[in-house]
């Protein structure tokens, strides 16, 4: 069973992506009762660049890419934290008339396959909805089969591939869906 996490009261609030019987599962005690989301605040950053260095090898963005973020996505740039400890960050913005893209997201691996990613996505593509969007977008390394998993199970479809998309040439599936 999904350990439980208690989110802050905004994302209580009624949304498509998060129904009444996941919030009343959030609500209940566990060991990460004291799970919230809140916006990054630079203080975050050392455990950030932690979370990032032991998550990506060859992608792992620096503190000036996420100091940059920060300052130019304040509103799309989440943590989420138990008991004083951030567990994993969401980045994600909108991009074009409609769309928003989710930027990156990383879990720390000691708390991986709990629930948390799907959690934090959710509460972004949420964040989108308000925002008026009506379609999400990503981009994804072909060959982390992790993370096309993790997104495919909340309902991104792969759209086409993007040859060469990253810095050592490795290809990229973008993937959408709709809001
Ligand atoms: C991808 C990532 C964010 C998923 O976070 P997570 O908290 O472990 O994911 P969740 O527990 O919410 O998993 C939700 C679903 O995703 C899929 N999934 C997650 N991890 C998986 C794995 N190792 N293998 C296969 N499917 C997986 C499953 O369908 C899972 O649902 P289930 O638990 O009911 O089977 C995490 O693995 C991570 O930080 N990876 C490193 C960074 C990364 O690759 N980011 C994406 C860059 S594009």
């Amino acid at each position: 069973m999904k350990l439980k996490l208690r989110l802050v009261d905004e994302l209580r609030s009624s949304s498509p992506f998060v129904d009444a019987r996941a919030v009343d599962e959030l609500r209940s005690s566990s060991p990460f009762a004291e799970a919230r989301v809140r916006k990054f605040t630079f203080s975050d950053l050392k455990r950030i660049l932690e979370i990032e260095k032991s998550s990506f090898t060859t992608d792992a963005y620096p503190k000036s890419r996420f100091a940059k973020l920060a300052k130019k996505h304040s509103d799309g740039f989440f943590v989420i934290e138990n008991a004083g400890k951030i567990l994993g960050y969401i980045i994600g913005y909108k991009t074009k008339k409609n769309q928003g893209d989710l930027d990156s997201i990383a879990i720390d691996p000691k708390y991986r396959k709990l629930g948390i990613g799907k959690l934090l996505l959710r509460y972004i593509l949420n964040q989108f909805k308000k925002k008026g969007l009506r379609h999400a977008s990503l981009e994804v390394r072909a060959k982390n089969k992790t993370a096309i998993s993790f997104y495919r199970d909340m309902g991104f479809k792969a759209k086409r591939v993007i040859k060469e998309f990253y810095r050592d040439k490795a290809d990229a599936y973008q993937m959408e869906r709709a809001i």
